[in-house]
């Protein structure tokens, strides 16, 4: 039996442990082994019903709990999320995390202490929800040159701008819809404004170049100033305005990295990923194009995919898996603005 510790007990967390409970046969007959929840970390009151003796507020418990050789990052945030995950590697546990904001601001420095401590930390759920994509690119198309990524990486956004084509609503009104369907935050800034889909673009382009790219580095428009009379020039010319982040390597064999709204033609795969579903497309140099899609969002399929890296860490608990890059250079991402 192997015991974990989940770090957060949000939407994510619960599907997290929901997924374990309802599963458990299967999950240990493809982990080869049990996993057992031993603490949960909650910031705020206990839930109810508890979970008998499985509630903490002490993250000092479970770092100085050596049984616990993995641990499940869903607290989202860096603070205290970074300090915490960064503690627990050192200490020689293996993490998995479905926090973009830590892998998109941390993932370098994180990926070298694994390495170092010879770990595993692990981020399907970063990027894509539901959808395998960090596994895929960075074992299944590990034979080629990436050429490009580009993809519909927010859920939210995608949503409003399929309201906004599909019904003509404005973006305040799908906005809203957005929000009391529970897609968007009640802050949804950094959906609307890009940040959410910068973070992803990021960690994608950092596992296809095998270097840290930053937010910072990333020119980033969000979709806040589309107005109904964009979505009339769009369908007037055959196509519609999605939220893409792309990323693809340059002529001077840098990086050219962008996050904003783009004209779609309606016979490109990308046009028909609607509401809250994401779609990426991975150019490889040897494969041609491949697109993932499905839901990048939500409680469940956000489970799904930590619940699996789990699983591989239980598989590979003596042995270091596949994932890694390098710190970046500040010049290695070309200005968007010179590209070819
Ligand atoms: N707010 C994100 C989205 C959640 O709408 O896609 C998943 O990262």
């Amino acid at each position: 039996m192997v015991e974990i510790a989940v770090m957060g007990y949000g939407v994510v967390g619960t599907g997290v442990i929901e997924v374990l409970a309802k599963h458990a046969e299967g999950l240990t007959l493809r982990a080869h082994e049990g996993i057992h929840v031993k603490y949960v970390l909650v910031r705020r009151d206990f839930p109810n019903p508890p979970m008998m003796g499985t509630f903490t507020k002490s993250f000092d418990q479970i770092l100085n709990d050596p049984e616990v050789k993995i641990v499940v990052e869903v607290m989202g945030g860096l603070a205290p999320a970074y300090d915490y995950v960064r503690r627990c590697l050192l200490a020689g546990k293996s993490v998995v995390t479905s926090n973009k904001e830590l892998v998109a601001a941390k993932g370098a420095d994180l990926l070298q202490i694994a390495k170092d401590k010879n770990v595993n930390f692990l981020f399907e759920a970063s990027v894509g929800g539901g959808i395998p994509i960090i596994r895929p690119m960075s074992q299944c198309l590990a034979a080629n040159d990436v050429v490009g990524v580009a993809g519909i990486l927010n859920g939210t956004t995608n949503y409003i701008l399929t309201k906004m084509f599909r019904d003509g609503a404005d973006f305040k009104n799908a906005l809203a819809e957005a929000q009391r369907l529970g897609y968007a935050e009640r802050d949804p800034s950094a959906d609307v404004e890009g940040a959410d889909a910068c973070r992803k673009i990021c960690i994608l382009a950092s596992l296809a170049y095998g270097k840290h790219v930053y937010p910072k580095q990333v020119h980033t428009e969000g979709i806040t100033q589309i107005a109904l009379a964009d979505v009339e020039y769009a369908e007037s010319w055959g196509g519609v305005v999605k939220l893409i982040g792309e990323v693809k390597r340059t002529a001077n064999k840098k990086i050219s990295i962008i996050v904003c709204p783009m004209f779609v033609e309606r016979e490109s795969q990308l046009a028909n990923v609607d509401d809250v579903f994401n779609g990426i497309m991975v150019r490889g140099d040897v494969t041609g194009d491949i697109v993932f899609y499905g839901k990048g969002a939500g409680k469940m399929p956000t489970a799904s995919a930590v619940v699996a890296d789990v699983i591989d860490c239980v598989k590979h608990l003596k042995a270091r898996k596949y994932l890694y890059w390098a710190d970046g250079e500040p010049d290695y991402v070309e200005d968007y603005r010179n590209e070819s």
